[in-house]
């Protein structure tokens, strides 16, 4: 309980706050906000055209390397997107890890794909491309189908067409390899990089090593737009065809109104990309700050002979949330209870998807290092100061 005192003590005096419930992330508007949002409200485009969503693309594009970035309303809609585009029909497979926000399935069912889950590894909490590896030489065959080598899973016969490794809470997984990995097997990767902008893997920024790779803004990510996502490739077609179906497949005229495909309004405000872009300029800073809470508290904590989790090798993260590990789940329910009694906000990891009964029949992998981390992760405040 010492510790736990210590840690409670440590983060009131690093957020100068007395008694007030200390929040585990909170945005920071310390930039251009007002001043493009109130310039956006005059010109009066604030909904589905107009300069911010153009310039907030070709920030976000010209920050991260990708070729192309294209906006969407949140990131989990960029993922559906991305999936589709990635080729993912209804009734194939997509492999992903366990451990992950609700949207990596969930993004995978709308196309009424199944999801399989693979295990993460301890050291970077992403996909193991270990366990990937493993689970592919013993579950796949490569077959021969409509004139192209696809991957299929010998125990349900169907298709598996994509692979969504995340980098979770900011830290990039062995995307490298990831992505060797499946295109042995014409697997398309599509990264979740939703909590990974300014994160780099090997001076690379993640979500631009696969076919796609998708970010969000929602409110509790380092930088927001209120709720909206960026779908990023390389692809010019691929790109064109995205920018297209998010917004309703509309034929450009003057004034008919044709659609060419069944779309999605799934665009990012002009408003939101306002905000957007006073954030974007701020990333770097914010990046900074991050990684200094990051270092203070990985110094606090070994001091008090607790595990805090630091970036994995080979990268540089954003440390967008930061992460303890306890010794079992037994003392990680007594840290939520006691903190989040004091009024600092901790949490557990989410639940494993396969655990969840819309996920529980999906096939999976072993699983030991997702249910080990499970037990043990709990996550700390961690907004810029
Ligand atoms: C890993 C992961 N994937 C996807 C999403 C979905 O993003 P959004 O909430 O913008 O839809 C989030 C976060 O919210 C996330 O953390």
């Amino acid at each position: 309980m010492k510790a736990f005192e210590e840690f409670v003590d440590f983060v009131r005096r690093l957020y100068n706050v007395k008694n007030d419930f200390i929040h585990l992330h909170e945005p920071r508007f310390s930039g251009n906000e007002k001043k493009y949002v109130l310039d956006c409200i005059d010109s009066t485009f604030v909904s589905s055209v107009g300069k911010y969503v153009n310039l907030f693309e070709e920030k976000v594009a010209e920050y991260t390397g990708a070729k192309y970035a294209i906006s969407t309303v949140n990131g989990t809609s960029a993922l559906h997107i991305s999936l589709l585009l990635a080729g993912v029909k209804s009734g194939d497979e997509v492999l992903t890890q366990s451990l992950t926000f609700i949207a990596t399935a969930n993004a995978i069912s709308y196309i009424g794909a199944k999801p399989v889950f693979i295990d993460v590894d301890k050291e970077t909490l992403g996909l193991s491309s270990l366990k990937l590896s493993e689970w592919l030489s013993e579950n796949v065959i490569m077959k021969e189908k409509d004139g192209k080598n696809v991957a299929v899973n010998v125990r349900t016969g169907n298709v598996i067409s994509a692979c969504v490794p995340m980098h979770t809470f900011g830290h990039p997984c062995k995307i490298d390899e990831i992505v060797n990995i499946c295109d042995k097997y014409n697997i398309a990767v599509v990264e979740d990089a939703a909590e990974s902008i300014g994160s780099f893997y090997k001076g690379k920024h993640t979500g631009t090593f696969g076919k796609f790779g998708t970010l969000s803004f929602n409110g509790n990510k380092i930088i927001t737009t209120g709720g909206g996502g960026m779908i990023l490739t390389n692809d010019e077609r691929l790109a064109k065809l995205a920018k297209h179906i998010t917004t309703t497949a509309k034929v450009p005229h003057r004034w008919e109104f044709v659609h060419d495909m069944t779309g999605y309004n799934y665009r990012l405000t002009n408003i939101a990309a306002a905000l957007g872009l006073a954030q974007i300029e701020q990333l770097d800073e914010f990046v900074k700050s991050k990684r200094e809470l990051a270092a203070k508290y990985a110094r606090m904590f070994n001091g008090l002979g607790l595990q805090f989790i630091e970036e994995p090798k080979n990268s540089t993260s954003n440390y967008w949330l930061n992460a303890l590990l306890m010794r079992d789940r037994e003392e990680r329910d007594r840290f939520l209870k006691f903190t989040n009694d004091k009024g600092v906000m901790t949490r557990p990891v989410w639940e494993l998807m396969n655990r969840l009964n819309m996920y529980k029949d999906c096939q999976t992998g072993d699983l030991s290092n997702s249910e080990w981390l499970a037990d043990r992760i709990v996550n700390i405040p961690s907004s810029v100061i």
